[in-house]
């Protein structure tokens, strides 16, 4: 378990699944991640946390109020390489629990955690260039931009741009 003054990032549980369900079938959302809502029912969720928390290659937290720990949201990172010791870092908060200042605390609390627990040197991300409190979250963070892919989603009828950024952990949080 991870904490921070407010938070806690910690293992799913099955009392989460509601909230966690909510927001994998939220449309616009999902789209903010790059995801497409197919509908999944619970037991859906639940495979998806129980693959994403068991594969050697990612792991999953809830992010949750230390008060009353309630799910807010989640936080994943994919594609963990242990030669290349980088890793992709994906996070969504309910629509009533952004704008709190909960996802910088979130992968503030995350980064070092990864340095030092998993040896992690780098980690990148892909996200819409529109999603405005994603940057600034981000680019507070220590992540710079490192390229962007024009016209690369396409989402409500519209072709979307994605930036792509980059941490190194060394940088970001030193020993
Ligand atoms: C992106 C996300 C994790 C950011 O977390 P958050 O808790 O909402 O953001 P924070 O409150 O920590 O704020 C981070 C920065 O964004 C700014 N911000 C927050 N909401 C904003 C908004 N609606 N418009 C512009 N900036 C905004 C904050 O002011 C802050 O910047 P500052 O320090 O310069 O003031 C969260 O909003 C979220 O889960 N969004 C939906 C899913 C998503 O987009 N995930 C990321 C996909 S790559």
């Amino acid at each position: 378990m991870i904490e921070s003054a407010q938070l806690r990032l910690r293992a799913w549980r099955e009392d989460d699944i509601a909230t966690l369900h909510l927001l994998r079938n939220d449309v616009a959302l999902q789209a903010q991640l790059l995801a497409r809502v197919r509908g999944s029912d619970a037991a859906q969720v639940r495979q998806w946390l129980q693959l994403r928390s068991s594969a050697p290659d990612s792991l999953l937290w809830v992010i949750a109020a230390r008060e009353g720990d309630i799910a807010l949201g989640y936080v994943q990172v994919t594609g963990l390489d242990a030669i290349d010791r980088r890793a992709e870092l994906g996070i969504c908060l309910a629509p009533a629990s952004q704008g709190r200042g909960h996802g910088r605390a979130a992968i503030a609390a995350l980064l070092p955690y990864l340095r030092r627990t998993w040896g992690l040197r780098k980690l990148s991300l892909r996200v819409r260039a529109d999603n405005a409190p994603a940057l600034r979250c981000y680019a507070s963070l220590g992540f710079q931009p490192c390229g962007r892919l024009r016209e690369h989603v396409f989402i409500d009828d519209a072709w979307h741009d994605l930036v792509l950024m980059e941490v190194f952990l060394e940088t970001a949080c030193p020993a």
